[in-house]
């Protein structure tokens, strides 16, 4: 290969840019040319792209966002926009494809290397919820932002002796929730893995009350029920003050954290060693410290990302 393209695809992480900035300098290293593509596979499809140097790149390490842009582009699934998006890497001298995102991202560059164009997927979403792979780029850095955001929420919950529900993201995944809600010593931690009763809530709620509990931090993930109508219900059962905060997009900014620019520049690097070798259709994780890679199409239709259940059994003991 002499030509790669990259892309960042689905909601932005932080690390995105350092991984950006790791396929690009090792990439150069290796004499290869880069093209950067603008909002992901949107930005493909309508062929909006640049060549990119090692100075492009400069002071992206620690940026959050991607300064290449993302895009949710469900049209992508049409096979017709994707034969238009291989004819543009083409035109262009393109021979791989390095895309970092999530679950989504994954799948896109799946169809491609399906269709004969040869992807890596870089895991890059604050979610972790992506098979093959122990984290993925973005993770970290949100997970202490949403544990900052706890530990005030604690604060004011304190000072009030109120009940607060965080509403954390992860689509339709616990692990950022979990993580933070230990992190963030939560009493009470509601995951989508895991089938929720709101009635058994407010008696876990009242066992607290009766114990001497003068606040509680419920953590939940999105999509679980309407946070507010719950903070409600909590309310008119407990006669305890409830409030609803929901983190939002707040979660997915901000510089990223060592350990995610690590992983970024790593992971980077790694996706050019391996197109190098001749790999393509790859997903690159990390399991056990290591770096690994498995095919993309396994990974989508194959691999589950096992439910730290562990986790939250331990979470419970220390309410
Ligand atoms: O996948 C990252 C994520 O932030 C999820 O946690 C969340 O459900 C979703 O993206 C929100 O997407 P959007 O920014 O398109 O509203």
């Amino acid at each position: 290969i002499k030509k790669i393209g990259v892309l960042t695809s689905g909601g932005d992480a932080p690390g995105m840019n350092a991984a950006i900035r790791g396929v690009v300098r090792a990439a150069l290293t290796e004499g290869l040319e880069v093209f950067g593509i603008h909002d992901g596979y949107l930005g493909l499809y309508e062929d909006r792209m640049e060549k990119l140097d090692r100075y492009s790149v400069s002071d992206m390490i620690n940026r959050g966002g991607t300064f290449l842009g993302s895009a949710r582009f469900p049209e992508f699934r049409d096979e017709n926009v994707r034969a238009k998006a291989i004819e543009n890497l083409k035109k262009h001298g393109i021979d791989a494809l390095v895309v970092i995102g999530g679950d989504g991202s994954y799948m896109g560059a799946k169809r491609l290397t399906e269709e004969g164009f040869p992807c890596i997927g870089l895991p890059g979403t604050i979610d972790n919820d992506v098979a093959g792979t122990d984290y993925t780029i973005g993770y970290f850095t949100a997970l202490e932002t949403v544990v900052e955001a706890i530990d005030r929420l604690r604060d004011t919950s304190s000072s009030h002796q109120r009940i607060s529900i965080v509403e954390v993201m992860g689509r339709y995944c616990g692990e950022l929730t979990l993580s933070a809600a230990i992190a963030g010593g939560c009493e009470f931690i509601v995951l989508p893995e895991i089938e929720f009763s709101r009635d058994d809530l407010v008696e876990e709620i009242k066992a607290g009350i009766a114990k001497g509990k003068k606040h509680a931090i419920v953590a939940i993930t999105e999509h679980v029920c309407d946070v507010d109508e719950l903070a409600r219900y909590i309310e008119q059962e407990t006669c305890r003050e409830t409030r609803a905060t929901v983190l939002g997009h707040i979660q997915r900014g901000g510089s990223p954290v060592a350990y995610d620019r690590i992983l970024a520049s790593r992971m980077g690097a790694y996706s050019i060693e391996l197109l190098l070798q001749g790999y393509g259709g790859r997903c690159v994780g990390i399991q056990n410290e290591k770096l690994v890679h498995h095919d993309i199409i396994d990974a989508i239709e194959n691999m589950k990302r096992t439910f730290h259940l562990d986790w939250l059994e331990t979470a419970k003991k220390l309410y």
